[in-house]
């Protein structure tokens, strides 16, 4: 399954949700999460993500592997989203900040 990493947080530009064929996105307050049970590894989001914040299960960087379980966790409880929706007003001053994850909102 492909795996959605810190640079979404506070970001959260839902570019992605448009292409997933697998309704595998589902949302948080400042963060999205791909279900790995819905993804079909079609590879068509990453790309599409301005923050470059999604990575295949296998590529997902050393120090982001524990969001491939936390992407798993809140999947179980947060919507599935399947429409675009306007980004934070602040998305841009966020990008490539690093560990946002201490702002996560759950
Ligand atoms: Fe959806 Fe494809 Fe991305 Fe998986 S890889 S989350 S199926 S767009
Ligand atoms: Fe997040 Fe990128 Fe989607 S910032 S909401 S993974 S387009």
């Amino acid at each position: 399954a492909f795996v959605v990493t810190d640079n979404c947080i506070q970001c959260k530009y839902t570019d992605c949700v448009a292409v997933c064929p697998a309704d595998a996105f589902h949302q948080g307050p400042n963060f999205l999460v791909i279900n790995p049970d819905s993804c079909i590894d079609c590879d068509l989001c990453p790309v599409e993500c301005p923050a470059e914040a999604i990575y295949q299960e296998d590529d997902v960087p050393e120090d982001q592997k524990d969001f491939i379980e936390l992407n798993a966790e809140l999947a179980k409880t947060w919507p599935v989203i399947t429409e675009v929706i306007p980004a934070p007003a602040d998305a841009e001053q966020w990008d490539g900040i690093p560990n946002k994850i201490e702002n996560l909102i759950i």
